[in-house]
């Protein structure tokens, strides 16, 4: 159990769940008055007493034992003190034993969850703007499994629409195997914008005739769509292999073709299809929102039409208990509207559908465009980003080996670690040397600390210095305050589960290097006064790396072993 947990549980009825109050239990930090405190202004109004005297009255009726050593009240806060040396000694303990799984669980044991995200358009650039979501949703499908759900990663992909049909008609007016052969994705994409740009109504008309071929199953437009989907997912796939993002399923919304149909049919069963101006739609005007369009006048599906279908497939599927969306704000209401669709259909199970929407991401320079063609693609980005991080490398340690590993997990992680760190709903604004910044809050920081203290590591291994079970000499000052950030770890993955924001991990990560510096340099390791005190130390150093690395692989970057 955390300590936040422990103290909530030790607390007489405040008239808010225990859960509630662990969460506003806060690390002060200066730890001179207390290691965790209460603020008890929440329960004025509910208790009907000031805060200075709830914190008062709980003060002496708090029962201190071997975990919690002190209680005193401040002002309206209620104040902790731990007993040091068993914090020490049971987190040193807990990370030993349980190394880089240090802060899983099996609280998810049984559960299913569904993590739509990434969800890219074949044919279409995988852009900067799909940034977010393949960072938060891959992180949120570690953090699940790492607490011990059954998570099932999803690739919707926009795989459908008269795009395709626009994409075929482009291919043959002016495309030709080879050329797009060779430049893929990128010549797929050419051909696509050259159509927008020179779109005749006869285009329109012609690009619609051939989505309809594809439809209903011809054979010459259905190899084109499929190449074509190759194409993009076999490019897609090297991005997602170099940021270390996986899925289960790659089922987009062309796999929902043949089960759109039933859903319409039990929509009108349950009289909630209504025509309006030849369209067939669910009327949501009681819940504040515009209708949701389910079929066209010309009878084809839509979006919210595919992903009612995907959500009753999901559930049939995989029987989830929780099923989340990664995509941006501007899909609110679409989900708002599919979320309440399914609720009128009288799925219990609508309330477990979760919208995790977030910011938008756009680059320093203002490169991120929509204009028709000047999309950043996000290959683009990753490339710079290495690059840059290649060069600084280079320049502040000529003689590393493996120069460009390194330079590719500090370049990747930027990448990754930029969208991750901020509250996700925040629009972000990417910079290369922000992100790329040693001694900033970045992956790259945390990095360096790692490999800061691998080398002190392999230093005492040299020396054969045992410290694995070395007890703690020496419990105030820095090393004090790293132990108690290492002991919030469990909980803050917890936290970053239950609020679906990665970030808590991210901030975890640079907040605890910030502590592993700051004893590294105010306290002798190597150089400490005495054998015991030195193995301690080097115990602390080896819990600190532990903990960074479990913190950064949830995000998915990896840590060079010396930068
Ligand atoms: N492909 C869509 C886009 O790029 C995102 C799909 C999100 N998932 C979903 N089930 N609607 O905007």
């Amino acid at each position: 159990m955390d300590y936040k947990t422990y103290i909530a549980a030790h607390l007489p009825d405040l008239g808010l769940p225990s859960e509630e109050i662990a969460a506003a239990i806060a690390v002060p930090p200066d730890s001179s008055l207390g290691d965790y405190a209460l603020p008890c202004f929440k329960f004025a109004k509910l208790l009907r007493k000031s805060p200075a005297l709830i914190a008062e009255e709980l003060a002496s009726s708090y029962e201190t034992d071997a975990v919690i050593g002190e209680v005193a009240a401040a002002g309206g806060y209620l104040n902790f003190k731990v007993n040091r040396k068993r914090l020490a000694e049971e987190t040193l303990a807990r990370v030993g034993k349980e190394g880089a799984r240090y802060g899983s669980s099996d609280m998810g044991r049984g559960k299913t969850i569904c993590i739509d995200y990434s969800s890219v358009n074949i044919a279409k650039p995988f852009h900067i703007g799909h940034l977010s979501t393949t960072a938060l949703g891959s992180a949120l499908y570690r953090i699940f499994g790492f607490l011990g759900y059954h998570v099932v990663g999803i690739n919707h992909l926009g795989d459908y629409g008269t795009q395709f049909g626009k994409l075929i008609s482009a291919y043959k007016r002016w495309g030709n195997r080879e050329e797009v052969e060779k430049g893929g994705i990128h010549a797929v994409n050419d051909l696509y914008v050259r159509f927008n740009n020179e779109a005749t109504e006869e285009m329109e008309a012609e690009a619609r005739e051939y989505f309809r071929l594809i439809e209903s199953g011809d054979r010459e437009a259905n190899e084109l769509f499929d190449w074509f989907k190759e194409l993009t997912l076999s490019y897609v796939k090297k991005i997602y292999d170099r940021l270390h993002v996986t899925f289960d399923s790659y089922a987009g919304e062309r796999f929902y073709t043949d089960k759109m149909q039933p859903v319409v049919e039990e929509l009108r069963e349950k009289g909630l299809l209504v025509e309006s101006r030849g369209a067939q739609i669910v009327d949501l005007e009681q819940y504040g929102m515009p209708p949701c369009l389910i079929l066209r006048s010309d009878g084809a599906s839509l979006y919210a039409t595919r992903d009612l279908a995907a959500a009753i497939y999901r559930k049939n599927t995989y029987d989830f208990d929780k099923c989340l969306y990664v995509v941006a704000y501007q899909q609110n209401l679409h989900f708002k509207q599919v979320f309440q669709v399914l609720e009128l259909m009288g799925k219990e199970w609508a309330k477990d559908m979760v919208h995790v929407a977030y910011g938008m991401v756009s680059l320093e320079d203002g490169a991120m465009s929509t204009r028709k063609g000047k999309v950043v693609w996000l290959e683009e980005v990753i490339s710079r980003c290495v690059e840059k991080a290649l060069s600084i490398i280079t320049e502040k340690n000529p003689d590393l080996e493996n120069k460009e590993d390194v330079a590719e997990k500090v370049g990747v992680g930027a990448v990754m670690f930029g969208a991750l760190y901020n509250n996700k709903i925040k629009d972000i604004v990417f910079s290369y040397d922000k992100a790329l910044n040693f001694d900033g809050e970045t992956s790259v920081y945390v990095q360096y600390t790692c490999a800061r203290a691998s080398s002190v590591l392999a230093k005492a291994r040299e020396a054969g210095i045992r410290y694995e079970n070395a007890p703690p000499s020496e419990v105030n000052g820095p090393e004090f305050e790293l132990l108690k950030a290492i002991a919030e770890f469990p909980a803050t993955v917890v936290l970053a589960a239950k609020n679906y924001e990665p970030s808590c991990i991210a901030r975890f990560a640079v907040d605890t290097a910030q502590k592993f510096n700051k004893f590294y340099i105010e306290s002798k390791i190597m150089g400490a006064e005495t054998e015991e005190l030195r193995a301690y130390r080097l115990r602390l150093t080896d819990a600190a790396r532990t903990v960074l690395t479990v913190a950064l692989g949830l995000l998915g970057i990896g840590i060079p072993e010396k930068m």
